[in-house]
């Protein structure tokens, strides 16, 4: 997608064997690109956050087995690198999914192959994100057309947390893929962005991608949303996942199940946009079962930002001396999940669902 007019991917091999990427902890005041050479690298890039999004640490999580490989391709190289990636950020389960895709293929090679077979599997994985984020925006545009229809030409006020766009995939995203798609289509849509605290990645993230798309919104604040909701003004609700049961629950940034909540006193739809790559077939209890990430309370106390010269400053927003508690995500249960968007289409947000769109699940669950 467009930043200053020009098309971006969040992340690409460069010529020289390194990675790069967008660095997410600079904007949006800054487009910094980041060089990543090393596993070290890889593995900090993710859990500091300068890549984010379930589907885009999958991806960069694929790339740093590459890398590793460059310079250790033996069979203890490649088990430490993979343990490494996968606690880099536990939540979202399309970065163990990747990992393991890529050991799939490089543990019956042998070790001199291992680094160029990396690279054509992280390379593969990246260019499949980006089908299947724009198929979701396909299926998704038709579930805000539906909407739109019945506007009378005014915009489909939709509300989103977090940042499930393109800077959280390869390209496109996933809830905001469908948005990009009605626009192209002609579908007025103004979106309500949650800011997201304590990371912002609303304030910072969607509202630049929106900003730099040319798609009308409104940031607003996170408890803002069911107020909206309650005065008729949000006509559909629409989040990307971190991991999604086979049960149709759903892990997604912290508030996200608040949301949910408030939509259902409202009667406002709620949709959850997501890639294969984010079920996972082996759960099926979301609030029991899915590993949710705690960061430091930092995020929570201090907050940064641009000063009115343009310079960054870090301050402290709360009473010192206090200890702050930061969950990332929390689990939104199927039942209060209207439907799920997929690279496959919508389904409900149940295992009946799911198994609708993935028959292939039934064959290997022996269902
Ligand atoms: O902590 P983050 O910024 O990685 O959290 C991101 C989200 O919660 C997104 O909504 C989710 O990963 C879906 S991204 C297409």
């Amino acid at each position: 997608m467009l930043i200053d007019g020009k098309p971006h991917r969040t992340i690409w091999p460069a010529p020289d064997g390194a990675v790069e990427i967008i660095d997410q902890t600079r904007l949006p005041h800054a487009v910094v690109i980041a060089r990543l050479e090393t596993l070290d690298d890889v593995v900090r890039a993710i859990a500091d956050m300068q890549v984010r999004g379930a589907p885009l640490i999958g991806v960069t999580a694929a790339w740093g087995l590459a890398l590793a490989m460059r310079a250790d391709s033996g069979d203890g190289a490649l088990a430490e690198a993979s343990r490494r990636l996968k606690v880099s950020r536990p939540t979202a389960v399309n970065l163990a999914w990747a990992v393991d895709r890529v050991v799939s293929v490089l543990i019956h090679l042998l070790p001199a192959h291992r680094e160029a077979a990396a690279r054509a599997e992280a390379a593969a994985i990246a260019e499949e994100d980006v089908a299947a984020c724009r198929a979701i925006g396909e299926h998704g545009a038709d579930l805000i057309a539906d909407i739109a229809a019945r506007k009378d030409g005014r915009p489909v006020e939709i509300l989103t947390h977090c940042n499930a766009g393109w800077l959280a995939t390869v390209d496109w995203g996933t809830a905001l893929a469908p948005i990009y798609v009605a626009q192209a289509r002609g579908i007025a849509v103004h979106v309500w962005v949650d800011e997201t605290r304590p990371r912002n990645q609303g304030a910072a993230l969607t509202a630049f991608e929106l900003g730099q798309q040319g798609v009308a919104h409104t940031i607003i604040a996170d408890n803002a949303g069911g107020h909206l909701m309650q005065h008729g003004r949000v006509d559909l609700a629409l989040t990307g996942a971190d991991r999604i049961t086979r049960t149709g629950d759903v892990a997604n940034k912290i508030g996200t199940y608040l949301k949910a909540l408030a939509a259902v006193d409202s009667a406002v739809p709620f949709h959850v946009a997501a890639p294969a790559s984010t079920i996972d077939w082996r759960l099926s209890d979301g609030v029991a079962q899915i590993p949710i990430e705690e960061r430091g309370g930092e995020e929570v106390t201090h907050i940064s930002g641009a000063l009115a010269d343009g310079s960054i400053a870090r301050v402290q927003v709360s009473a010192p001396g206090s200890p702050a508690a930061n969950f990332a995500f929390d689990v939104t249960p199927g039942r209060l999940i209207t439907g799920l968007i997929t690279e496959r289409g919508r389904c409900d947000a149940s295992e009946a669902g799911l198994l609708g769109l993935y028959s292939e699940r039934r064959r290997l669950a022996g269902i």
